[in-house]
């Protein structure tokens, strides 16, 4: 994958966290993080299923190219680069950058997504991510930059106050066939 920042160049010095492009070298510690944050966990699309290790574990890598590349997307995906934080050689959570995006991703989807797992959560990893996330998406181009929250996600939420927002918007919108109450920070 082709993307204009080095493993580790993008990190957070206080909590000791960096983005790397996922790699053999996690795998293990993401296939771990993956059994304890499955059931954790409302939308699993960043995830991996922990039971069916033995299938993924040689797509993974080539599925993360093709999400990239824009080939081979599943309905209802966009282009995107996905990136994982790492303490040391343990994964500590991912963050998925969408650099493709229209109004209805806008409205729900956001220009990425994160989860830290669930051993490590409630430490400051989550609001580190974000930020990591905001600055990987800016070096990638991708303008403008929003995320999407549903209301119900309290920990979201309270993470999103953290971040360097410019405007924030609450509505309705579809997810997942369910009108839901969301919000979308615009961030700069
Ligand atoms: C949301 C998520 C990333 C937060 O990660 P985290 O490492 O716990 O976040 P932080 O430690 O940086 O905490 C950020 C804020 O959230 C609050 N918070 C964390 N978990 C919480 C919970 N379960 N309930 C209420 N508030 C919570 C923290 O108290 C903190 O707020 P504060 O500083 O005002 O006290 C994590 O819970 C997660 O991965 N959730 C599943 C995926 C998801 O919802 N992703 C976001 C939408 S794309």
């Amino acid at each position: 994958m082709l993307l204009p920042f080095e493993d580790g160049q993008i990190k957070h010095e206080p909590s000791g966290l960096a983005l790397v492009r996922p790699n053999a070298a996690l795998l293990e510690s993401y296939r771990e993080a993956c059994a304890e944050t499955w059931d954790n966990i409302h939308n699993r699309y960043i995830l991996h299923d922990p039971v069916r290790y033995d299938e993924w574990k040689h797509t993974i890598f080539g599925t993360f190219e093709d999400r990239a590349r824009g080939v081979n997307l599943p309905d209802g995906y966009y282009p995107s680069v996905m990136l994982w934080a790492c303490a040391g050689d343990r994964f500590v959570g991912a963050v998925n950058i969408r650099t493709s995006q229209d109004e209805a991703l806008l409205t729900y989807g956001g220009t990425y997504g994160y989860f830290v797992r669930t051993s490590e959560r409630r430490k400051g990893y989550g609001t580190a991510l974000a930020l990591m996330g905001l600055e990987a998406a800016k070096l990638l181009g991708v303008e403008p930059i929003a995320i999407t929250l549903q209301e119900s996600n309290r920990a979201s939420c309270a993470l999103a106050e953290h971040l360097p927002y410019l405007r924030l918007e609450r509505y309705e919108a579809d997810v997942d066939g369910v009108w839901q109450p969301v919000r979308r920070y615009w961030l700069g």
